[in-house]
């Protein structure tokens, strides 16, 4: 007897990549001539991160970047996502460049560029200048020219070389967690502070945009955004509402003034009344997005909840360590939805991966089993969306190495490549095995 045979194959153009970003890495924290940012302050700060961990050293990546290239190489992966540090090239955010700290970036190019593996640049993913913090952070308006300034510089120096751009990592994390609840830094809890910064980081988008387009006609420029799958606690009404609100505040708040030209009504219950002109410079253009996947939330009505009136509860289902239900069907549910709901961009998944407590045998192997039926599954319902008409264009991993995992600190590994805490000895993990086949063949056959 002959088991179905059932294939993925994925468009010959597919991009596969792997992501990871500058403060969970790169360590070098106070490194010729790099400024303090929000992430060092939070770290250093005692309570905020969990064994007081900080990124100080990381991955050492600053120092080692040549091997985990030759790693990538090894992998067979056509683009690296990662994130330049802005106080690494702007210590106090702006005015006077540090040229050292944007040297580090143009050899990291080089390097890649000679490996063969397309470089994909974020501008920012949450290590933000203290100095500019001081002034207020993304609360203060004048970080909108702050941060054109800054894609400017990038776009000068690294643009010759590289083409892909990324504006912003989930900016509703750094707007509800960093301002909301206080869980990453600068670690504000304050709903109308949060609000305000999710219109000057959007508002700051559109600007960036306009820079790096201004700059070079032949830039693929784009944003990454993070969705969560939602399903209601129960039928009720009541919960049924309450998932909606969520929905609008912790997903469509960031998608659908791009799409749209408008927030969510949510908003402007909290009071949020853009002007025209603002909307119109936040609706620009993208040449893809890129989309951030890791799980599912059940939502439950709590009056108690400013504003959404909606918490999200456990309900017992497969969980990967970061207590986030295992659930791959959401990833097809959530490109589908820019299919359905936002004109079909094209679309990148630009994050997926899972945490799980991962042991070196004895032999030195680590046999990270879970985490390749996590990837096998959400890879195969990225195909599915595909399938179903979903421009999708290419998929990356979340993460190169086991890494800094913000207020979780080292507690969690995501990494396809196993990272000693203690050596910083990098092991590639069975799962990169797996994945190196899966680039290989273009696709999974089950
Ligand atoms: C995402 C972040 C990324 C990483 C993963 C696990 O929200 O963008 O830096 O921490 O979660």
């Amino acid at each position: 007897m002959c088991a179905t045979v059932w294939k993925a194959i994925f468009p010959r153009d597919f991009t596969w990549g792997v992501a990871a970003s500058a403060y969970q890495i790169e360590g070098a924290w106070d490194e010729d001539g790099k400024g303090e940012s929000i992430w060092d302050r939070f770290s250093h700060t005692p309570g905020k991160v969990m064994n007081s961990d900080t990124g100080n050293t990381a991955c050492d990546h600053y120092h080692r970047y040549a091997q985990d290239v030759a790693l990538m190489k090894e992998l067979g992966v056509k683009a690296y996502r990662f994130s330049v540090s802005w106080p690494r090239v702007f210590p106090k955010g702006k005015g006077v460049v540090n040229n050292a700290g944007l040297d580090f970036y143009k050899r990291l190019v080089d390097e890649l560029l000679q490996a063969g593996i397309e470089p994909w640049i974020c501008l920012h993913h949450w290590d933000f200048p203290q100095a500019l913090q001081n002034e207020g952070g993304w609360t203060n308006p004048a970080n909108v020219q702050y941060f054109a300034d800054y894609a400017g510089l990038l776009a000068q120096e690294l643009g010759g070389d590289a083409k892909r751009w990324i504006i912003f990592n989930e900016p509703r994390c750094i707007a509800w967690l960093g301002y909301l609840t206080g869980i990453h830094a600068p670690g504000e809890k304050d709903m109308q502070l949060a609000v305000k910064v999710s219109h000057h980081l959007m508002l700051a988008q559109g600007k960036a945009i306009q820079t790096l387009r201004d700059s070079d006609r032949n830039f693929h420029v784009g944003t990454v955004v993070d969705l969560n799958a939602l399903r209601p606690f129960s039928d009720d009404q009541k919960d049924e509402e309450a998932t909606d609100r969520f929905d609008q505040f912790w997903n469509r708040w960031f998608v659908d003034p791009l799409f749209e030209g408008a927030y969510p009504q949510l908003a402007e219950k909290i009071g949020l009344k853009p002007t025209k002109d603002d909307m119109e410079l936040i609706k620009q253009p993208l040449d893809f997005l890129g989309v951030n996947y890791y799980t599912r939330v059940t939502i439950s009505y709590d009056d108690s909840v400013l504003l959404t009136r909606a918490k999200e509860v456990h309900k017992k289902t497969p969980t990967t360590e970061m207590g986030w239900e295992i659930y791959p069907n959401g990833l097809y549910e959530v490109l589908m939805r820019f299919r359905t709901e936002y004109g079909n961009p094209l679309l990148y998944v630009t994050e997926n991966g899972a945490a799980f407590e991962d042991n070196v045998t004895r032999s030195g192997e680590v046999q990270d089993d879970d985490r390749i039926a996590y990837l096998r599954d959400h890879i195969a319902s990225a195909y599915q969306a595909l399938r179903d008409g979903v421009n999708l264009k290419g998929y990356f991993t979340w993460t190169l190495m086991d890494n800094f995992e913000w207020a979780e600190g080292y507690s969690k590994r995501f990494g396809l490549v196993h990272t000693d805490r203690q050596t910083l000895k990098r092991t590639p993990k069975k799962s990169f095995r797996w994945y190196k086949d899966i680039i290989a063949n273009n696709g999974i056959t089950f």
